[in-house]
């Protein structure tokens, strides 16, 4: 089974799937730091398109623990930009799909539900106003929310309109708008969602 969790930044979606991963038992996929380890390779000099990205509790560019150095804010603008490349995205769809073949998967991104896996049993649109979402990446990056908003606008104008894969919700997918919810109340919702598609 594979339950798919897009929204834009901030939404939550990697505590909130890594939190359903565990709560079920299942693996967790984090797409986003996927491109991130793409853009720290291009970044570099190297080539995104051809780099091999493991994910678990560390993530490894081919073979190097890159777990802090992907989550920089230049690492951040530039997997936003090389998001939008085309033979990029095929790249990393490509091992993302291989990698929900393995197993039940709780996968969170922006075209997960889209793109990667339009047959995913559930479906959830994680949302939150932007001012929210600031606040919850300026807690956990230490930074000042007003910076991180203007950088968070750009981006997520960026996601919803580029021309492949933008960030969209799925017509089948369930929003949740996680303003004023706790981490718990927003997982026990996937998971009671999860038992019914189920059933
Ligand atoms: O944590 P945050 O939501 O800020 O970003 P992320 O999920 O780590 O993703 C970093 C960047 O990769 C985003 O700004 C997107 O442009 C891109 N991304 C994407 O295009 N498609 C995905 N499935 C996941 C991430």
């Amino acid at each position: 089974m594979l339950i798919a969790i897009d929204g834009p930044a901030g939404a939550g979606k990697s505590t909130v799937a890594r939190a359903v991963a565990r709560a079920l038992g299942w693996s967790f996929l984090d797409s986003g730091a996927m491109y991130r380890a793409a853009a720290l390779a291009a970044l570099r000099g190297g080539d995104p398109t051809r780099v091999s990205v493991q994910l678990g509790e560390r993530v490894l560019l081919d073979g190097e623990d890159v777990t802090e150095q992907i989550r920089t804010p230049e690492v951040t603008e530039m997997a936003s930009k090389i998001a939008a490349d085309p033979a990029v995205r095929a790249a990393m769809v490509e091992l993302q799909r291989a990698e929900i073949a393995r197993g039940d998967h709780v996968a969170e991104g922006r075209d997960i539900g889209t793109v990667v896996c339009p047959e995913a049993e559930l479906k959830v649109f994680l949302t939150a106003t932007p001012e929210e979402r600031a606040r919850r990446r300026a807690l956990q990056l230490g930074a000042e929310p007003g910076a991180i908003l203007v950088e968070q606008r750009i981006r997520d104008e960026r996601d919803r309109s580029r021309e492949h894969s933008p960030l969209q919700q799925a017509p089948d997918a369930v929003e949740l708008d996680t303003t004023g919810l706790s981490l718990e109340e927003v997982v026990d919702r996937i998971v009671a969602l999860t038992r019914e598609r189920r059933r």
